[in-house]
């Protein structure tokens, strides 16, 4: 049993959560809640792998092997009943460097792109580093504090010519795992209007009991031609330094022109320990992954527990999906840069945030609560202390 209680320091190891708050956040000695990584260790099966790796002395030019996306298509149709083939999928290092990729590909320069704030922040780079115009279909947050799609503006957007949208499911920073009425209803509007869909599944795994993500294009035949699917072990196994993903597209007119840019920018070579670590970890960590996720379960529920219950002001929707939690503090009553002032100079934790993901969530913040129960406890006690005197 893969002990997640044990302490594991990170300081000085490269870490951009431990090693690069003090510059992001501007204070020394801070907790650190913000980049989305765990604080827990990855499989030991996997460690012992990379070792036995590692100790061969030459590092040299390395292909996949045939297993390494039959491991993919075992797991998908293990965790998710999703049918998928090897020859559906394609490498790419990041998740992020196949979403670029695809942005470049598929639209031109000032051409639309639909993200629907508050959401993950690279979205917003990769469609404006890439100079296309940036269209925004913010969530809906209802009175329940859930967060839902804008089915009507979405469709004003497709209809007015956007070219792509960028789905993030399950939904960062919201933590919503769509349903299929959800996602039906925005697949047929993309589809309908002929705007293709980016579906960003890389939080696919990390999914709490009672409810199930279902992959876009899964749905049916007519959506998953209509969409290409990112990817990754990253999130699941924590290995996201190890840059491995995969896009996965059943149209196969999308995927060789995906394919054709990954190679043409020389991302198709792969790293040597990026591979192993994704055949390894799709195939044989279901364990590990178990226990990771009751793990969280339970930290899931002491986040939710304190921001809802024991502490007055902040109210969180218990996250369906992701180890992530977005939490309004609005209700404290602070303003944005006192609530940073608190959180960051009296508190010391880092957490991310919320302008990050959109507009007018300057009284968010969102917490990572990946890591032992302690270390999130202590936070939780520093965090009521500083705001409560
Ligand atoms: C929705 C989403 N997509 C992509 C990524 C990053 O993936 P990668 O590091 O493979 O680019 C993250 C990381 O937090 C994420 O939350």
């Amino acid at each position: 049993m893969t002990d997640f209680d044990k302490p594991l320091c990170r300081r000085n190891s490269g870490s951009y959560k431990w090693d690069f708050a003090e510059k992001t956040f501007g204070a020394p000695g801070l907790l650190p809640f913000w980049v989305a990584d765990m604080d827990l260790p990855c499989p030991e099966e996997l460690v012992e792998a990379l070792i036995q790796r590692a100790k061969h002395p030459v590092y040299g030019y390395t292909l996949r092997t045939k297993d390494h996306f039959n491991s993919l298509c075992r797991w998908f149709k293990k965790m998710h009943s999703w049918k998928i083939e090897p020859q559906w999928c394609v490498h790419s290092p990041s998740l992020i460097t196949a979403l670029s990729v695809c942005v470049e590909e598929f639209s031109k320069e000032g051409e639309g792109i639909i993200i629907q704030p508050p959401v993950y922040r690279p979205f917003y780079e990769v469609v404006e580093l890439n100079k296309r115009k940036l269209l925004k279909n913010d969530l809906v947050r209802g009175e329940d504090g859930v967060y839902r799609p804008d089915l009507e503006n979405l469709e004003k957007l497709c209809r007015d010519g956007a070219k792509i949208f960028i789905l993030c499911s399950p939904h960062n920073p919201v933590g919503r795992v769509w349903s299929e009425e959800e996602l039906l209803g925005m697949s047929k509007i993309c589809f309908e209007n002929g705007v293709l869909i980016l579906s960003d599944e890389i939080h696919c795994d990390l999914v709490f009991n009672g409810f199930k993500h279902i992959p876009l294009a899964s749905i049916s035949k007519e959506h998953s031609m209509n969409s290409v699917n990112l990817v990754s072990p990253a999130k699941t196994f924590n290995v996201a330094g190890l840059q491995e993903s995969a896009v996965i597209a059943e149209n196969t007119a999308l995927r060789d022109r995906i394919s054709r840019r990954i190679y043409s920018l020389g991302l198709h070579v792969s790293n040597v320990f990026g591979s192993l670590v994704f055949e390894k970890v799709y195939s044989s960590s279901d364990h590990w992954y178990k226990e990771m996720m009751s793990y969280l379960s339970e930290n899931r529920r002491v986040v939710t527990d304190f921001f809802n219950g024991e502490f007055t002001g902040t109210f969180v929707m218990p996250p369906e999906a992701t180890y992530l939690a977005w939490v309004d503090f609005s209700q404290t009553g602070f303003s944005a840069e006192r609530l940073d002032d608190l959180l960051i100079k009296k508190a010391k934790v880092a957490l991310d945030p919320g302008g990050k993901f959109g507009d007018n969530c300057d009284k968010f913040k969102r917490i990572n609560f990946a890591c032992p129960r302690k270390k999130l406890r202590k936070a939780l006690e520093r965090i009521e202390k500083a705001i409560s005197n």
